[in-house]
């Protein structure tokens, strides 16, 4: 508890006047870590910058094409290509895990952008109102030799320590604290002039109950940053977060993020309706606006529509015209309401990663429903998604967890492998973009300013337009996708560590060539959920643990059966302990047959239902489920052509 205690309160006012010189809300509980380093810089102590990934001025070597110009349409306030320029992604803090998913003071390993974090809770032994939590992170590296620090432990007084040799590290500035092996710490600590034995403190925080940790330097390039983005209904008066899921996919983040804001394919991929309240129509069409923000650094575009049902009314009336089998949308929203009462649909994109889908009513402004998603960057060809059903639900009515998050698997299986053959040729398109690019500099530009891209390529800014190029945008609502699409193809270049990834995929054909992953990996629930979630894996335990008890239970009659076999069945006044109970208990069930079979009935129904639940939380979405979705399809949506 005492790494917690010292100066806390100093620190933390400190902080406070921290967060309003630099405007990031009061309410973020950023870790010791900040309020630590913002003592140092008022006292003048340096930080260890991460050189690594300190953010690096773009360089143009290609006038991008304006991309403004795609669906600039009347209803369409597009912004020029400029606002992506100031993007930088590592000037922004990301969510890496829920804070409730989090083991207490156990070292955790998360990814973003292809570098591993490792991150933990520490929380004092203190309970109750006194009981404090913090998080901390550091890069997931020891210094000594490069094992992962996640691999380790965290001492009695909060120090992350390698499980190698024992190295420990402070981990709210990653100063080398202990080398087991050597007894005169003080000479290394004068000897390491240039704090190789120190690893790298990253910046975190909880902020909307998530873990967040800042990958672009100590807290003072943190504080310059735009803070964490909010969804304003968490923090209102009476909602809550009713459920939060998260699952890591074997699929790029960009094309993650254009899936959940794609409303369209809610009625095919997954064969309900109301997806299609945040679609458009000529009748209902969708207004997008963009907004920079925090001076440059960010960037937000929103669509709004009404939440009728565009696609499925308009197109039904059309085609049940001629027939007998009409189709009718059951959407309670698709019943007749007086304009006024019609919810505004809302798809906002908070760059880099936050979505957020609502419906509010236009005239008081009220939530009706809001959802949001954050897609962690994991690195490329990888995400993190997290989501969070927001509401105005009372406390008390609190459904497990686990629940939700077998209703969302099922849903999420429903186009993940979709995605998967997608990425196929989005990414090698990119790659392919990529390597042109680079054969058509490397005899000219890049030659005469001196740049040799096969070395460093991550400070280089060019356009790769592979959704210009390659997508086909036709719906009203992919409006909001051109956009996004714009954003992504004018900033993929800048994703650290992604250029020389996408560069080894080898172009489109290679890329062609190699295989699909399966199925079955792309929608391992097992790996890619139960693992990473206590509430899951608890079921999954129980799960085991009911079905190994109903096993032994239903065995014991037989196992008495058994054993009174060949033994007199009457009970001497010699006869042991052992035998008297067991040709009792063989006496007792022999009287009662039926109530036997109905407890082997009992425990068999009850150790299938737990052998189905268990089955929940392991890949499950096999072909033969594919194949009975595609045949809702024209329940919902008519054949005609
Ligand atoms: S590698 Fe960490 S202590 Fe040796
Ligand atoms: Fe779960």
């Amino acid at each position: 508890f005492a790494f917690l205690v010292p100066n806390l309160t100093t620190y933390l006012n400190a902080f406070q006047n921290g967060c309003e010189a630099f405007q990031l809300p009061s309410r973020c509980r950023v870790s010791n870590f900040a309020a630590v380093h913002y003592m140092e810089k008022k006292a003048g102590f340096r930080t260890k910058p991460h050189s690594s990934f300190l953010p690096s001025s773009a360089v143009d070597l290609e006038v991008a094409a304006s991309v403004s110009e795609m669906h600039d349409e009347s209803n369409t306030k597009t912004s020029s290509i400029s606002t992506f320029e100031k993007f930088d992604y590592l000037s922004h803090w990301y969510p890496v895990i829920w804070a409730r998913d989090l083991p207490s003071n156990r070292p955790t390993q998360v990814t973003l952008f292809d570098v591993n974090y490792v991150v933990a809770k520490r929380v004092s032994e203190d309970s109750g109102p006194k009981k404090q939590e913090e998080v901390v992170a550091m890069l997931d590296r020891c210094p000594h030799r490069s094992a992962a620090l996640s691999e380790g432990r965290l001492t009695a007084q909060g120090s992350f320590q390698c499980a190698y040799h024992g190295w420990s590290f402070d981990a709210l500035t990653g100063r080398c604290l202990d080398i087991p092996q050597v007894e005169n710490k003080r000479s290394i600590r004068i000897s390491d002039k240039k704090k190789r034995i120190d690893g790298t403190a990253v910046p975190a925080m909880v902020h909307q109950e998530m873990v967040w940790i800042f990958p672009g330097g100590g807290l003072e390039q943190a504080l310059k940053a735009p803070p964490p983005p909010s969804v304003p209904e968490i923090d209102e008066d009476g909602y809550r977060i009713v459920s939060s899921v998260v699952r890591d996919f074997p699929i790029d983040w960009t094309i993650l993020l254009e899936n959940i804001m794609d409303p369209d394919h809610g009625l095919f991929a997954h064969q309900v309706e109301y997806f299609d309240l945040y679609s458009a129509s000529s009748e209902s069409p969708q207004d997008v606006r963009e907004e920079t923000r925090h001076g440059g650094k960010g960037w937000s575009v929103t669509s709004t529509t009404k939440a009728v049902n565009s696609i499925l009314e308009g197109s039904l009336q059309e085609k049940n015209k001629n027939t007998e089998s009409e189709i009718k949308p059951n959407t309670f929203l698709s019943k007749e309401r007086k304009e006024d009462d019609i919810p505004v649909a809302t798809t906002t994109f908070d760059a880099p990663n936050l979505i957020t889908m609502a419906r509010r009513n236009p005239g008081t402004g009220k939530t009706s429903f809001a959802i949001a998603f954050w897609i962690c960057p994991s690195g490329t060809g990888k995400s993190r998604f997290m989501s969070a059903n927001v509401g105005k639900v009372p406390n008390f009515l609190k459904i497990p967890r686990w629940i939700g998050h077998v209703a969302i698997m099922n849903f999420l299986d429903q186009d993940t492998f979709l995605l998967a053959t997608q990425q196929k040729h989005v990414l090698g398109k990119e790659s392919e973009l990529v390597l042109q690019y680079q054969k058509l500099n490397s005899q000219n530009e890049i030659k005469e300013r001196n740049i040799n891209l096969s070395e460093d390529t991550s400070h280089l800014k060019i356009n790769i337009p592979v959704r210009r190029k390659f997508y086909v945008y036709q719906s009203p609502t992919e409006r909001l996708s051109a956009r996004v699409g714009a954003f992504l193809d004018a900033t993929l270049s800048l994703v650290p560590n992604r250029l020389k990834s996408i560069q080894n995929l080898g172009g489109y054909e290679q890329v062609m060539q190699s295989s699909l992953i399966s199925r079955s990996q792309v929608l391992d629930r097992f790996t890619q959920h139960t693992q990473i979630c206590p509430d899951s894996m608890e079921v999954v335990k129980n799960c085991i643990q009911i079905q190994s008890a109903c096993k032994v239970l239903a065995a014991l009659p037989l196992l008495v059966k058994v054993l009174a076999f060949g033994n007199s069945n009457m009970v001497t006044a010699t006869a042991s302990l052992l035998h008297r109970c067991i040709i009792n208990c063989n006496g007792f069930l022999a009287k009662r047959p039926v109530g036997i079979m109905g407890f082997w009935i009992g425990a068999a129904i009850l150790s299938f239902l737990a052998n189905k639940l268990e089955k929940e939380f392991y890949y499950k979405y096999t072909n033969d489920y594919r194949e009975n979705d595609m045949d809702k399809i024209p329940s919902l949506w008519k054949d005609t052509v």
